[in-house]
């Protein structure tokens, strides 16, 4: 059996009357970024606050590198970074102050170079030296990672990171969430945020009230494999679509502009469209398939499309 990087077994947290968490089982392999995504109040933090142990768990069990928390918690403990929320520093030191300063209080040794090392990695090296309060709400985030590397954890964990940061900085934070991952660290990340946990994650899973109701892969999600809507890009969109719907069957033909036309039809159909296309002299420049994004499929899932508004 594989040891997964993290394995969280039927965790619950219940504060007063109330279930904040309901049995979420779920597992993150190693290398893999692993995406919790839900609504505000879905339990995101509750859960990623009692894996790193800053909440008690009312039941369920948290398996780090195939070791239990409860039994070996100084190990497990050690092999996890996080930012739980927003990262605190002091804001009238510089960032390597900061990092010495939590450096001191790793369960494992951090060592001088150590704190070089990951001002490096989050291409902070430069501003070392400035205060934090001289930082951009970026620089502060990668200072957030530099500090949960720190003790060079093999499971990051992150509540919401890109929380605040403009398109350029999501983008840079992805890329660097990326290239740790191909090295080998596995990543748990919460986010309420579809675009971006589509293009962030290889699996996820959708919490609501606490329970989780949905698992699966980025790919199995966004690939539907029957019907899809495909956009053909013609000389003449009106006149294809008549040649068309005579010999296809399906009833979804759109003429979008004089130049395209769309269809929701299987794959085996795309490429008797464009042959019947061809052969009645219309020339085709383009097929693009439209894939389903995230969002479609989480309202699909949640069925909570009246709720749009709140979702970004
Ligand atoms: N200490 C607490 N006492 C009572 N209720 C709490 C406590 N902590 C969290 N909750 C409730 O638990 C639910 C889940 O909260 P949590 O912060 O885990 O959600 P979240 O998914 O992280 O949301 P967000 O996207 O807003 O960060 C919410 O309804 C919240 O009000
Ligand atoms: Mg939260």
């Amino acid at each position: 059996m594989t040891t997964h990087a993290l394995e969280v077994r039927s965790l619950t947290k219940v504060i007063g009357k109330k279930k904040i968490v309901d049995d979420v089982s779920f597992s993150v392999n190693k290398g893999e970024i692993f995406g919790l995504l839900g609504p505000n109040g879905a339990g995101k933090t509750t859960i990623i606050r009692m894996i790193v142990s800053l909440i008690n768990r009312t039941d369920g069990a948290v398996i780090i590198d195939g070791k239990n928390l409860d039994e070996q918690f100084k190990e497990t403990m050690s092999e996890m970074g996080a930012i739980v929320e927003n990262p605190e520093f002091y804001k009238y030191m510089s960032g390597y102050k900061n990092l010495k300063h939590y450096a001191n209080m790793a369960l494992k040794e951090v060592s001088d170079e150590r704190i070089k090392e990951v001002a490096r990695l989050v291409k902070l090296e430069d501003v070392m030296h400035q205060k934090v309060k001289t930082y951009s709400l970026g620089m502060r985030q990668r200072l957030g990672v530099a500090q949960a590397l720190l003790h060079n954890p093999s499971l990051l964990i992150l509540d919401e990171p890109t929380n605040g940061l403009d398109p350029q900085g999501i983008r840079e934070f992805r890329d660097y969430l990326h290239t740790l991952a191909s090295e080998g660290m596995s990543v748990l990340v919460s986010s309420h945020l579809l675009s971006e946990m589509q293009l962030m994650c290889d699996r996820f899973a959708i919490l609501e009230k606490g329970k989780l109701i949905h698992i699966s892969s980025m790919h199995e999600t966004t690939e539907i494999d029957d019907a899809k809507e495909v956009i053909f890009e013609v000389d003449n969109s009106q006149e294809a679509v008549d040649i068309v719907k005579e010999k296809v069957e399906a009833s979804s033909f759109k003429v979008l502009s004089d130049n395209q036309f769309s269809v929701t039809v299987n794959r085996a159909s795309i490429s008797t469209i464009n042959r019947l296309l061809i052969s009645n002299d219309i020339d085709v420049y383009g097929i693009n398939t439209v894939t389903a994004t995230l969002e479609d499929r989480f309202f699909e899932i949640t069925n909570k499309g009246a709720r749009e508004g709140q979702m970004q």
